[in-house]
């Protein structure tokens, strides 16, 4: 069931547990986590970047098929079709094509201009029912083109945008997309226990949720964490599983070369690990 994700994240945040935004690359990740989720009678969000909505034709494409799915496979959890990291242009064209949820990624702009386009969009997506996500402190790495500097969000900052009415705030934590280098210092539980303080119930993303041991995942959601974004760890299982099936020799088998052949042992992958996030950020149950 297609919703916004105020809703389900509020009820995370007093529940004490996260729910897991996982982007969507086509119609195999979608249909693997819309299972995954129905399977778990878990909440989930699908991610959508600038560059995947190019890739799979058009924000609209991505809403009609997103839709069409949840209608087909009898989906009956909460879904979110949210917009991650969005430009302020995009953030328009996923309003009028049928998204959910929107974040402004705004951290690279001066803050007093981060403040006012925020101000805008938060109006725009409540007018028609959708939930918005903004940033403070650019994440680290690298997503889609976007690349961050790993800051740490200044709680004052963080204040003052979620004073302006966003559901749910992105706040740097010294966390960075993709695959963390083996000198990460980790997340600054410091940090994040004073934007908590400042920010109040406001439930709090965590971005780059790739390779962050278990134990810090646990921490973050005891300190406010009630969103979890996870990416590359997909297309790096579905892609370990696609080179096992194809170095086993199986597309040469048969009909293997099917793509719904070659395909599935990565459609299973993604199933499993997404399953295992569920479980890990405590959504299971909590449709
Ligand atoms: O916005 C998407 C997530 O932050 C993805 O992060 O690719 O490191 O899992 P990740
Ligand atoms: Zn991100």
């Amino acid at each position: 069931m297609l919703t916004s994700a105020s809703e389900m994240l509020k009820k995370a945040r007093a529940g004490k547990y996260a729910v897991g935004q996982f982007n969507i690359n086509n119609l195999e990740w979608t249909k693997a986590i819309l299972l995954t989720a129905q399977e778990c009678n878990s909440p989930v969000i699908l991610g959508v970047s600038e560059g995947a909505g190019k890739y799979m034709c058009g924000f609209e494409t991505v809403a009609a098929m997103v839709a069409a799915m949840d209608k087909s496979l009898g989906i009956t959890v909460p879904v979110a079709l949210h917009l991650d990291h969005g430009s302020y242009e995009a953030c328009y064209k996923c309003i009028k094509a049928g998204f959910t949820s929107i974040m402004f990624d705004g951290s690279h702009f001066p803050i007093d201009e981060n403040v006012a386009k925020t101000t805008e969009l938060v109006n725009a997506a409540h007018n028609l029912g959708l939930s918005i996500e903004a940033e403070v402190g650019a994440i680290g790495g690298e997503e889609d083109g976007v690349i961050g500097k790993g800051e740490c969000a200044d709680p004052a900052e963080c204040k003052m945008i979620a004073d302006l009415g966003v559901d749910f705030l992105a706040a740097g934590i010294g966390n960075i997309h993709g695959v963390y280098p083996d000198n990460w210092e980790g997340l600054s539980f410091e940090t994040l226990e004073a934007v908590n303080k400042a920010v109040g119930e406001m439930p709090l993303v965590l971005h780059g949720g790739t390779g962050i041991p278990d134990d810090m995942i646990t921490k973050a959601i005891s300190l406010g964490v009630a969103k979890i974004n996870v990416n590359t760890e997909c297309q790096l299982v579905f892609a370990e599983a696609t080179r096992g099936y194809v170095e086993a020799g199986k597309d040469k088998q048969g009909k293997g070369f099917d793509p719904r052949k070659l395909l599935a042992p990565g459609v299973e992958a993604i199933k499993a690990k997404v399953k295992e996030k569920m479980e890990l950020f405590g959504s299971v149950n909590k449709a």
